[in-house]
């Protein structure tokens, strides 16, 4: 299943607003079509919002628009996932934007099945994994990071049970985790994000697995709720890892230095279209935390399991 495909110089996006009722698509003619996409989150999730970028960078260099000015507007769509800015600001220094676009969208694939690979590793027969959000093929070009993991050891034959939190306020664990689980009859359970900690408690989950919108030395930053996990997680001795390409690595900043994404307040007031308090309540909505690096038992990237407290031996392994 692709989140995206680009047919006829157009980029069409599964409208990820409509599921798990409506499988229904939105296409992009212009770059600003692609900008309402990534700021309504028709298209979301962290390597699924940089590709759309490098496409709409493709579409404004068709159309022959100021490819400087057309950066910086797509830029400032949505603030917390690095990998819109490393997408655009790659694009952006190549000779062919559509060429650019469409080889990012092939490796997007790859590093999300070598993920797979690598995080299929510690996986065991018989274990039941929770995750927050959504970080599978909807959030990526296809296949998915936390997602891609238990995809990879379900192919292999491996007895595995799936717990996804709902992930208020907007339900990507509820409406795109579930959703894409039951599609492939991966087993799956869905849970109030309030109930994550009384499983582990109980010992019922044996390992955690989520996305990351940014990983730099100090933590990584991930979608609401992470951080209230992963603390549940080290108070029971669940190991909490994160599955994330090197795309969404930031290592020139701290990772308290991100900007987090502040959304508006009916996502929090509203639940299914009914007001859930107060007329004129005020209302505090961060989209995004961060989960500091002493909470995470490793990074699964594409090129191996870092331990997070020893990011810079595994990079100069690679040079
Ligand atoms: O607000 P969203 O839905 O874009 O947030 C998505 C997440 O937080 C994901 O967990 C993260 O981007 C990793 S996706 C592989």
């Amino acid at each position: 299943m692709k989140t995206m495909e680009w047919k006829d110089n157009k980029l069409i996006l599964i409208d990820q607003t409509k599921l798990p009722d409506e499988l229904a698509y939105f296409t992009c003619n212009t770059y600003r079509d692609v900008i309402v996409a990534i700021k309504t989150m028709v298209v979301r999730g962290a390597p699924a919002i940089g590709v759309a970028a490098a496409f709409a960078m493709a579409l404004a260099y068709l159309r022959d628009e100021n490819l400087e000015k057309v950066a910086n507007e797509i830029k400032s769509s949505r603030p917390t996932a690095i990998n819109l800015f490393w997408a655009v600001d790659r694009v952006l220094a190549s000779n062919n934007p559509v060429e650019e676009a469409l080889t990012m969208y092939e490796e997007d694939i790859e590093t999300n099945l070598a993920i797979g690979r690598y995080g299929s590793e510690i996986i065991l027969d018989g274990d039941v994994i929770l995750t927050h959000c959504n970080a599978g093929a909807l959030a990526c070009v296809d296949y998915g990071t936390a997602l891609g993991v238990v995809r990879s050891a379900f192919h292999q034959g491996k007895d595995i049970n799936v717990v996804c939190d709902e992930t208020r306020p907007l339900g990507q664990g509820a409406r795109l985790s579930v959703w894409e689980m039951q599609k492939e009859n991966i087993p799956v359970k869905l849970i109030p994000d309030v109930a994550s900690g009384y499983l582990m408690q109980q010992g019922k989950i044996d390992k955690v697995i989520i996305g990351a919108d940014r990983v730099a030395n100090d933590g990584i930053a991930n979608k609401i709720g992470s951080l209230m996990v992963a603390l549940a997680a080290k108070r029971f001795h669940v190991p909490f890892y994160v599955a994330a390409p090197l795309s969404t690595f930031d290592f020139d900043i701290s990772i308290y230095s991100t900007e987090i994404e502040e959304r508006g307040p009916e996502e929090v007031t509203h639940y299914g279209g009914s007001r859930i308090c107060p007329k004129g309540t005020e209302v505090i909505n961060p989209a995004f935390d961060i989960v500091p690096s002493d909470l995470i038992a490793g990074i699964i990237s594409e090129k191996g399991i870092i331990n997070p407290e020893k990011f810079k031996e595994f990079f100069q392994k690679l040079i």
